[in-house]
């Protein structure tokens, strides 16, 4: 038997993207909560407001595209725009039939964010909102009784506006005290019922996404590196506070990881995926080994960055390191110093190049049976940290059929390569792998594009691109098939 007996089986979601209730028992905005819907072709915007009264939308695409809003903008609610975090997916009035449809899966392991405004809805508020905490306190109860264990993520994209308006996200070191309290308050208050802890969600995402991952109105290299160096101190003081306060509970870090391929055997290309792995390792160099590297701080020292660090800063991050490594993977990518040629081949993909032995979906993401194996062996071997794939799926624009059911083979297929693929690693080369978490198990938003259209769970929503639909659950054929790999840990695919 491949994995070990007690494998966290499960599925995962994030607040912004499946609760909705955006407004209500108190809950305040988050940066989530002012991005507009987007599509495959066109990017979300993030809406904001001018002293003056002017007002305005500005694109914040994934893929470290320059983003700056206007001087003195700050990100506001408009009339006249869609956003899909209001309403979501409506988790806030299904949590009881979604848990019992996970339960029904066979789920030994539930990942979700909290909706940090819920808790504090300004983010520095003086007490924490009481009804956000029961809400929570409602799901983790629900879990014990099916026996799910809940993995709780502090901050999936789902930092107060207020503290973006106040402080310019987490450039400023502020937010770590302010991140600390959130971190003491929900770890007090749920602890015994939740033990596994997540602090940033695809920290690496900065470099990708400021915005949506650090709230910076900004995304000059400057801003990104505080934000980072910022997120590193907040996480070893949640280390620090979960150990202090129970020795059971376990914190860890989260990263997206896409392994990379070059292109050609041109050296320049295994140049080019060195370097590209060096800037998405970095951040869990630093948050499992507790110091810089080196090609970090020469490139620092390059770019003239100036880090509004302290020395206990690095004390801190030596003491205080992450428990366990969890991250997401979906596919691959391509990288080539030789774009012309590569793109001449009439070639997409998600960094515009794509891998002719894979197949990609429709938004350009290629479907990649060894990336766990690869994912999984390079964080093991540099690490040796447990391990935990925490978002793996397929985005595709599933079809209700006349009998009323929706066929996702596809999907199927797909989760059946992805897994044994974790298996092999597990099996031949011996990586400690914890649990596996597939994403959006039961459909909700699409964090890149803000769609409906591109769902990845278990069980489809009725729920459109428009904001139309009964937000009736339906489980598809990959949730009977996951039920049955549950049930055999694995070995029956
Ligand atoms: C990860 C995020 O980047 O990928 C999730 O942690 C996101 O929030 C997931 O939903 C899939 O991306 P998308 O854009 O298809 O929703």
């Amino acid at each position: 038997m491949a994995f070990r007996k007690d494998f966290l089986w499960g599925g995962a979601t994030a607040a912004n993207q499946y609760e909705g209730g955006f407004d209500e028992d108190g809950k305040g905005l988050n940066a989530i909560d002012v991005l507009t819907n987007g599509s495959a072709t066109s990017p979300r915007k993030v809406t904001w407001k001018l002293p003056n009264g002017q007002t305005g939308a500005t694109p914040v695409e994934w893929g470290g595209q320059p983003f700056k809003l206007p001087k003195d903008a700050v990100p506001a609610l408009l009339e006249g725009y869609y956003y899909p975090s209001h309403t979501a997916t409506d988790f806030y009035h299904h949590y009881e039939e979604d848990l019992k449809l996970m339960a029904e899966m066979g789920f030994r392991c539930y990942r979700l964010s909290l909706n940090w405004a819920r808790i504090f809805p300004n983010g520095d508020d003086k007490e924490p909102n009481e009804a956000g905490l029961a809400f929570y306190d409602k799901i983790f109860e629900l879990c014990q009784t099916y026996g799910m264990e809940p993995l709780v993520t502090l901050s999936h994209y789902e930092l107060p506006l207020a503290l973006i308006q106040k402080y310019g996200g987490w450039k400023d070191r502020k937010l770590i005290a302010i991140f600390e309290r959130y971190a003491q308050t929900v770890f007090t208050r749920y602890q015994g019922k939740v033990k596994y802890w997540l602090t940033f969600n695809e920290i690496n995402a900065i470099d990708m996404a400021p915005y949506i991952a650090a709230g910076l109105l900004d995304s000059n290299l400057n801003d990104r590196a505080n934000a980072a160096h910022n997120q590193f101190v907040a996480s070893a003081l949640a280390v620090k506070a979960a150990h202090a306060l129970d020795e059971q509970m376990q914190v860890g870090q989260m990263l997206a990881y896409q392994p990379a391929y070059p292109y050609t055997c041109d050296p320049a290309d295994q140049i080019k995926v060195m370097e590209y792995n060096q800037q998405m390792l970095f951040y869990t160099d630093v948050q499992t080994g507790g110091r810089y590297p080196d090609f970090k701080l020469k490139e620092y020292e390059r770019e003239k960055i100036t880090l509004d660090d302290r020395p206990e800063d690095y004390e801190l991050l030596r003491k205080y390191p992450a428990d366990f490594l969890s991250f997401s993977c979906y596919g691959s990518s391509v990288l080539t110093t030789h774009e012309e040629a590569a793109r001449e081949s009439g070639n997409l993909g998600i960094n515009g190049i794509k891998n002719p032995y894979l197949e990609t979906n429709a938004w350009g993401w290629a479907t990649d049976p060894d990336c766990l194996r690869l994912a999984l062996n390079v964080l093991w071997n540099r690490y040796h940290k447990p391990l935990w794939v925490v978002e793996n799926g397929l985005g595709w624009a599933d079809e209700l059929t006349a009998d009323g059911k929706i066929h996702d083979d596809y999907r199927i297929k797909y989760l059946q390569a992805n897994i044994n693929s974790m298996k092999e690693a597990v099996e031949l080369d011996g990586v400690d792998l914890l649990g596996y978490t597939m994403w959006g198990c039961i459909d909700l938003v699409s964090n890149g594009t803000g769609e409906m259209k591109k769902r990845y769970g278990f069980v489809y929503v009725d729920r459109d691109d428009h904001g139309h639909g009964s937000l009736a659950r339906i489980p598809k054929d990959s949730f009977y098939w996951y039920q049955k790999v549950i049930q055999t840990n694995g070995a029956d695919l």
